[in-house]
Order: C-alpha cells, then structure tokens, then sequence
C-alpha cells in the first residue's frame, strides 16, 4: 500500500466535517438523502436514470447478468450516442456554448452545439471516405484541441471505435496500442503546444506507424500549420478531408452493447490492458453521475482539467457534459503558462462554475502560494471536484479555502478507467464531506471493504475495496483478452459456485464508524504518479530493455507532490560503470520507450538486488529505502548484505 501506518492514523484522527451549505441544500436538483435509498434497488435507479439519454429503440431487459462478469444492460436497446450529446441540443438550444476552447498562446474558439454537430458530421463522413465503418478502430494520438472531442465524437457517429492514447506517450507505446486494437487510421496532429513548446506529435506518430501494419490512413490536424512529413496516399490533412464534406451525417443506430471505445490502463503485467466500454451503460452512468456530482444547472460553466487521453477526459470533458448539454471550458496546456495564475485567469474569464481537478494539481498550486489564485476573482465557482489519487487533508482544506472561497463542498470522486464513472464521491447537496475522505458510494453503487479472505471488514477496519453488483457503466471487457479480464478483477474475492461476484479494484481502504471510505493507495504494482497509472513492471521491463542493463526493480516512493515519485533500482551488466550519464540515459531510455510521465525520478546502481529465498525481489524493503524507513526484518533474504549497500548508495544520492 502506498501509505505507512502513520498516514493511516493520521487520516482517521482527521475530524473536521463540513455540512453541504444551507442554500445549495435548497436549490439542488438532487437534494434528498432518499436518493441513496432509492439506489439501493439498483436495476430499477439506474432504469429510471436512463431517461436521461435518447434511445432510439428502448430496453427490452434493464440487466443481463447471466454470464457474470460479463454484463449487458438495457439490453435490446439501441441509440447513437452522438443523438444524446449532440443533435437533441441542437435541437432545442442550437446556440448554446459546448466549447469555450482556449489555446495555450491566448487564442481561443467557441463552439456551438451546432458547430460541434456540423463538425463531427464533416469528419464523420470524412472517415467513411478513408473506409472507416461501423466496428472498426480509430487510433486518436492528438493535443488538447477542439479537434480532439470532435474526433471522438465523430468515431462515435459511424458506430466506429476510438482507441485514444494519450499524446504524452512515446512512439512505441503508440505502436503497441494501435496493433493490439488493429486500428486501421489514426487522428493525430502536427504537432502540439505545452508550456510554450511544440511537440512533434507527427513525427512520433511516423515513428510509431513503422510497426502498424493495420493502419491504411492518418488524418493529420493541423494545430500549427507547420510543415511536418506527409505521406502521399496513407496522409491526409484534417482540413482537405473535411472542406468538401457534408455538415449533415445520419447517424449509425448501435445497440447498447456495442463497443464505445478501448482505453489501455495499465495493470499489474508489463503489458497495457485495453479497457473496452459499450454504449448505453456507459452514457447512463457518465451523464448521471456528472448532473449529480456537481449539480449541473443550465447555465453553468464546468471545466475538467484533465486531458481527453485519460478516462476522466472521456467521461468528464466529452460524454458527460455533452450528454448534460452542458457548457465547459477546452484548455489546451499546462497551468504554469505563461504564468502560474493561468487556472484562475481562465475562472475568472469565463466564469467558471464547476472546476474538476487532480491532488497533484493542487499540491502544485500550494507549493507555489496564494499570491496566483489572489489575483483573480473566483467567485462563479460553486463546486470544486478532484480525481486520479487519494487528496491529502491539507490539500483539500487549501483547495476548499483558497480556491473554493471556504464556500464550495469539495467533490472527492473515486473512480477508474475499468469503473467508467465516478463510483464513491460526495453528492454536494447531501453529503457531509471530511478533508481527504471521497465518502461514500454513489446511488446504484455498491461497495465494500473485505480481508485477504474475502471477509467484509467492520466499520472501523480497513482492506481492499470491492465492488458488490454491476453498474452499467463497467467495463465490459480486456479488448481481446476476457480471461485477463475474468483474473484480474473478478478472481480474487468472488466465489461463483455461490453465486456470488465481486470486482476487485486493487485499492486499499479503511473506512470509519460513519462507513466513510478513505481510499490509501493501490495494492498492487501499481504506481499512482501524478493521478497516471503506471506498472512497475513496465518500467522495469524499459529499463532491461537498455544494453546495459542486467535487472532492474521498480517501486512508487511517496513524494509531495507527485503522490508517488517513480524509483528504480538497476544492477548493470559485468563490465559497465554507473555513471552519472548513464543514469540520464536510463532515464530517457525510460521516456523513449513509455512516455516522459514514466521517466524514474531516481535510478540507484546496485550490485545486486535485494531477493527472497526463493528469488522474489523485495520491493517492500527497497520502498523503505527510498523512503528512509527504518529497516525490518531481514533475515528472509538471500542477500540481505546488499540491503545496507544500496541504502548507503540511495542516501549518498539525495
Ligand atoms: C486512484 C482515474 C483515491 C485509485 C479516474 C484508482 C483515487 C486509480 C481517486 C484509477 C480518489 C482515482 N481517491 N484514489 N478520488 N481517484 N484514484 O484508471 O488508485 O487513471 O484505482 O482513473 O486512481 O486511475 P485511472
């Protein structure tokens, strides 16, 4: 688990609560603690919940759930899901603002549900002409652009499957994802900004399109208009694809179940896990879970940090809001740019009314002081939300008085790409909330926090979190792989000779007299940096991948910041000295083959790792090293001199 003993006391000596305020109690639409009642029948909440899409042809059966764990919901039912979002707005308020966009440089563009609609239909058509029909995949490799909802949204319209990967990621891991979808065109950009820089999207993008067999066409925006290599015949410009095309697209009917998109995660094997989500379940949950949580109002302007390769991109900034026909704000870059108020300048611009963020975000926003959000009037914003990571107490007290104004409920939502939408989070206006606790599971959600048996444990008492019944936004499957899918999250504490089926999320949690959950951490090898998952093992496998190298061992180390900071320990080959350049090169080796998110934040070299018997490497012993625990036990290890060597070596490096 990522948190020590003393993390875990010092959460549950956390007593402050803070009441939802008195108005929103009387103003919200969801305002009555019946909800939670109502949710305990689940099938029936989340029937009536589907009143919220456009379906085309209704439900036959709410759930199927005969070949557990592989669910269907509302079952018989079709729709398009770009109808929901898109053209029943169009419809009845054509003018509302989908998208403020606000580029990183200042420039900004605003888009109309029915400029959105038009958009999507061009390059919906645009891809049938490139051959895309309903079933295939689309790889999306592209910058935070207006052009990256609408790529989504326009796979969507032809019943075609987006496979995002996030732009950070390096060319290789690109590769791998579009072969294991076998896409066959990918959406990505010239190149992006971030924090005053381009980066070479395309470029890597060619890099990565030397190992795609399956791909036949790629579809360049054009975010700078600088020259960057063209293909003839495979390449194509987002503008010449588009001009000629039709604003009008009649839209593929799919059946609820029909694949939405893959999403890769990472998971406790080195190779990354392709999340499928189907469509009806999830636009249920995406769209209620968003009207609830933060208490949409029509005029309402809600803005979601995150980056559209992410889950919380894919339900937070796209399905969610447009299904809501609600308002957000696009931005393009980082906070720090070309100053450390550009969050708060971008509040107060558009008047913010929901802000959705991650911990590290905040911390960042604490380390550097209340001098940036000071200069800015914040006071459109209602409800202040964060996701990706357990929120230390401090950071949330700061983030509620320094940006909430003391003023906003605090909306700690927990959730994973596999649950699809937030699962245990406050509502606002019912839901006491206490610093660092995401409270309680949402209505129609049903969890628990069991032993190493299986056991539920009592209030009080802390385990592993599971997850108790299907709820329609679930993944459905591993793309490609359901016995992956079956071990990974249903082996461990479902016991289907009984009956009874279990989702294991890999997070540890406690949960206090009042049946609050205080989420710790994952417990698996599994690292949280900076809200992204990342394997230990796919690092290590990086590093090993270097000629130098002989073994590695990677573990998440505990850091301010970052929550955890990714340390890895490698021994070389004979012959090879451990310099300080190699250490640069191991670094960026890492960043080449993942992505710079992946890049170790320190590499100790060691003569040899520390092993059981058995020849298990002992990360929770390296864990205490990184973190200056005192060590325990050693006594099981084949080598346990090697321990205080690499000690030394790791402190003589800070
Ligand atoms: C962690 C992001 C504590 C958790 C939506 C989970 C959290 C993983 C929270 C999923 C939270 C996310 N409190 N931990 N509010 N939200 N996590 O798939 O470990 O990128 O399993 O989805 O992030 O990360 P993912």
């Amino acid at each position: 688990m990522a948190d020590d003993g003393a993390t875990i006391e010092a959460l549950f000596s956390e007593g402050r609560k803070f009441d939802p305020p008195a108005q929103l109690r009387e103003t919200a639409a969801i305002n009555s603690p019946q909800i939670y009642r109502e949710g305990e029948d689940y099938e029936t909440y989340w029937a009536t919940q589907a009143e919220r899409v456009l379906w085309r042809r209704r439900w036959d059966r709410v759930l199927d759930w005969s070949n557990p764990p592989f669910a269907k919901w509302f079952e018989g039912a079709t729709l398009n899901i770009t109808e929901s979002c898109l053209d029943r707005h169009v419809a009845a308020t054509p003018d509302k603002v989908a998208y403020h966009f606000e580029g990183e440089e200042g420039d900004t563009r605003t888009l109309t549900y029915r400029d959105l609609l038009g958009e999507v239909c061009k390059l919906a058509n645009g891809l049938s002409s490139l051959g895309v029909s309903k079933g295939d995949r689309v790889a999306i490799y592209m910058g935070m652009v207006p052009e990256f909802p609408i790529a989504l949204l326009a796979c969507a319209r032809i019943g075609a499957v987006h496979s995002v990967v996030f732009g950070g990621f390096s060319p290789d891991a690109l590769a791998d994802r579009i072969n294991d979808a076998q896409a066959k065109v990918l959406i990505t950009c010239d190149q992006s900004r971030r924090k005053g820089q381009l980066v070479e999207l395309k470029t890597f993008a060619d890099r990565a399109l030397e190992n795609t067999p399956s791909i036949e066409h790629v579809v360049v925006v054009e975010r700078t208009g600088n020259a960057v290599p063209m293909q003839t015949g495979r390449d194509i410009t987002y503008a010449a694809l588009t001009e000629n095309q039709s604003a009008e697209r009649e839209a593929t009917e799919t059946s609820s179940e029909d694949p939405l998109y893959i999403l890769y995660t990472s998971g406790t094997t080195g190779r990354p896990k392709g999340i499928l989500h189907t469509t009806g379940g999830y636009l249920v949950g995406v769209a209620t879970t968003h009207a609830q949580v933060f208490d949409l109002r029509p005029e309402d302007v809600y803005w979601c940090t995150a980056d559209i390769g992410w889950v919380t991109g894919h339900s937070y900034i796209v399905y969610g809001p447009l299904a809501n026909g609600a308002t957000s704000v696009l931005y393009e870059g980082v906070p720090d740019y070309p100053d450390k108020d550009r969050y708060w300048s971008i509040i107060e611009k558009y008047k913010v009314t929901q802000l959705y963020t991650a911990p590290t975000s905040i911390r960042t926003f604490m380390k550097w002081g209340t001098e940036f959000p000071d200069r800015h009037n914040m006071e459109s914003l209602r409800i202040i939300g964060t996701v990706g990571e357990p929120i230390n107490p401090e950071a949330w007290m700061w983030y509620r008085k320094v940006i909430g104004g003391d003023r906003c409920p605090v909306v700690d939502t927990w959730w994973q790409t596999e649950t699809g939408n937030m699962m245990i989070s406050p509502l606002p206006a019912i839901t006491a909330a206490k610093p660092g606790s995401a409270t309680i599971p949402l209505p129609g959600i049903g969890a628990d926090i069991v032993d190493d048996s299986g056991v539920s444990v009592p209030l009080g008492g802390g385990g592993y979190l599971v997850l108790t019944h299907p709820w329609p936004a679930m993944a459905r499957t591993i793309y490609g792989d359901p016995d992956r899918f079956v071990d990974t999250y249903w082996s461990r504490f479902s016991d289907p000779a009984n009956g009874l089926w279990r989702y294991f999320a890999g997070d540890g949690a406690k949960r206090d007299e009042d049946g609050y959950y205080w989420l710790l951490g994952r417990v698996d090898d599994v690292m949280n940096v900076s809200g992204h998952r990342i394997s230990t093992l796919e690092v290590e496998s990086a590093l090993v991948d270097h000629p130098s190298v002989a073994e590695a061992a990677v573990i998440g180390r505990n850091d301010p910041i970052t929550g955890q900071a990714i340390a890895a320990f490698v021994t070389l080959r004979s012959g090879i000295i451990g310099t300080e350049a190699l250490i640069l090169e191991l670094r960026d080796h890492v960043a080449d083959k993942i992505g710079k998110i992946a890049r170790p934040a320190s590499i100790v070299f060691t003569e040899e790792l520390p092993k059981t018997r058995s020849g298990k490497i002992m990360r929770r012993l390296l864990r205490d090293i990184s973190e200056q625990r005192k060590l325990g036990d050693v006594t099981t290890l084949a080598n346990a001199d090697v321990v205080q060597e690499i000690a030394d070596r790791a402190n003589s490096m800070k």
